[in-house]
């Protein structure tokens, strides 16, 4: 059967004075003497086409029955429109009412709903302009990254979603288990009993895939991961999500100053295939959210990153005029309004900041020769602080048993990462960038609740 022409195709048609079927959801109808018009959107396109109905044609009752949030079937005939901004519209033969929306209780009648209201409509919100742009625009992210990887030699691993391990060593997971919660089995401590859970040890949702994405690239080189990660960190936040899309590359012979080159590489390509691919979205979100979003985009495009290390970035912070609310001071994390500070303010562009104290960072960062920093960087974007978050990985046997057994890691769980620092170790990097945040800077966005389609938060798990 062949691919029905959708809305986009017969806005973008010049093949005029045909008959064609056009299926969608009715935005807005106005009713005139002679003639209705329905405006018609099926979310191929930010644009609705216009179904001029004659009101001679048609009985009243199908003309009433058109309401905002049905969707109908017309039959008609394309042809060439009158109206401005408009480049073709449908001349109503048939209307078939396919799926009728109670005029008084449709919630999407009124323009200009809050994006608060509309999370709470996560049902409907995709038939709204603005959650058909983000929403289109993540599609065609997601299919960047598949691209450039492709480009450029990587393969795509599938990592497992339910692991034993905590690749981040921050505890941040949710468990999963069969076991009975209100009555599970108890060992002779009276702990519960794993061993005889599904899969006889504790397991969790994976935080990243990033450990198994390691032993792929020590074996093909270059491979990325795309998949959701889980995290159980209670942060109420505007930047985070229980459950988010990450996107990890991982290269066998690469250093931290590879690592940088191609984060910085890949971005940049994403945000320029955005603008390339998504121009009517991104109009439309510069024009009623953020009439900076284009510019800034194609300013991230034509600049050079600016690189500091962490401790120069803590000295750029300690001479800032402007006070903070957490102290800054030598082997502290970054705090969001620090990193906001570097990236809008000092720099005025995005940063990576590189060499972090090894006390904040995960257990499998290379470490430097000074014995205090390890070769971690994070990718800082204006108005949306860390983007990515990567490093370069220790793959040195001793020093990453030592720092495995400093930080109380459970040896029996990593196993097997720790046997590919013996069995033909190699220099290697990777990072991390969180799909959401990039999908929230592309779109100018400012909660994350509102480019994922279903997002799960702390005390919020509907649809
Ligand atoms: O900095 P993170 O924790 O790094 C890792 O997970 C590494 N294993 C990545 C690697 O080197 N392969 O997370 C990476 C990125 C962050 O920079 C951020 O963009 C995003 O993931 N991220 C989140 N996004 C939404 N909600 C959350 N709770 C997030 N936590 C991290
Ligand atoms: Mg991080």
């Amino acid at each position: 059967m062949p691919v029905k022409e959708n809305i986009k195709q017969l806005l973008q048609s010049s093949d005029y004075d045909r008959k064609v079927t056009v299926m969608g959801w009715v935005r807005t109808k106005r009713e005139g003497k002679n003639v209705a018009f329905a405006a018609l959107n099926d979310g191929s396109i930010i644009h609705n086409i216009q179904i001029v109905i004659d009101n001679a044609k048609f009985d009243e009752a199908t003309i009433k029955s058109i309401t905002t949030g049905s969707c109908v079937q017309v039959l008609g005939t394309l042809v060439q429109s009158m109206g401005k901004g408009q480049s073709s519209e449908v001349q109503a033969d048939e209307i078939k009412l396919l799926g009728g929306a109670d005029a008084d209780s449709y919630p999407l009648q009124k323009k200009g709903h809050t994006l608060e209201f509309l999370r709470e409509i996560a049902h409907l919100r995709p038939r709204t302009n603005t959650f058909g742009a983000v929403f289109r625009i993540r599609h065609h992210a997601a299919f960047a990254i598949h691209k450039f990887f492709n480009e450029n030699g990587f393969n795509w691993m599938h990592t497992p979603i339910i692991t034993g391990s905590d690749a981040e060593g921050a505890g941040e997971m949710f468990r999963v288990s069969t076991l009975s919660p209100t009555n599970p089995p108890l060992n002779e401590n009276g702990d519960v009993n794993y061993e005889e859970d599904f899969f006889g040890k504790e397991t969790n949702l994976t935080v990243s895939g990033q450990l198994e994405a390691e032993l792929g690239a020590l074996a093909l080189s270059k491979v990325y991961t795309f998949g959701p990660t889980f995290r159980a960190e209670n942060s109420n936040t505007t930047r985070h999500l229980a459950e988010f899309w990450m996107i990890e590359p991982e290269m066998a012979f690469y250093d931290i100053t590879d690592n940088m080159d191609l984060a910085e590489e890949f971005l940049k390509y994403m945000v320029q295939y955005i603008l390339n691919n998504c121009k009517d979205d991104l109009e439309f979100l510069n024009k009623m959210y953020d009439k900076e979003l284009i510019q800034r985009l194609e300013s991230v495009v034509n600049t050079d990153f600016a690189r500091v290390t962490y401790t120069e970035a803590v000295d750029v912070l300690l001479a800032a005029k402007q006070k903070f609310e957490f102290k800054v001071e030598w082997g502290v994390d970054l705090q969001s309004e620090h990193e906001k500070y570097l990236v809008e303010q000092h720099y005025k562009k995005p940063v990576i900041v590189v060499d972090y104290p090894k006390d904040i960072k995960a257990f499998y960062m290379r470490q430097n020769e000074d014995g205090k920093t390890v070769r971690a960087m994070d990718v800082l974007f204006p108005g949306i602080g860390e983007i990515i978050g990567g490093s370069q990985r220790e793959e040195r046997y001793e020093l990453l048993e030592k720092r495995i057994d400093e930080m109380n890691i459970e040896k029996e769980s990593v196993w097997w990462y720790l046997e590919t620092r013996k069995f033909g170790t190699a220099t290697h990097s990777g990072f991390g960038l969180g799909f959401e945040r990039f999908v929230l800077f592309v779109t100018a966005m400012s909660n994350i609740r509102d480019v994922i389609p279903f997002p799960r938060t702390p005390q919020n798990a509907e649809f």
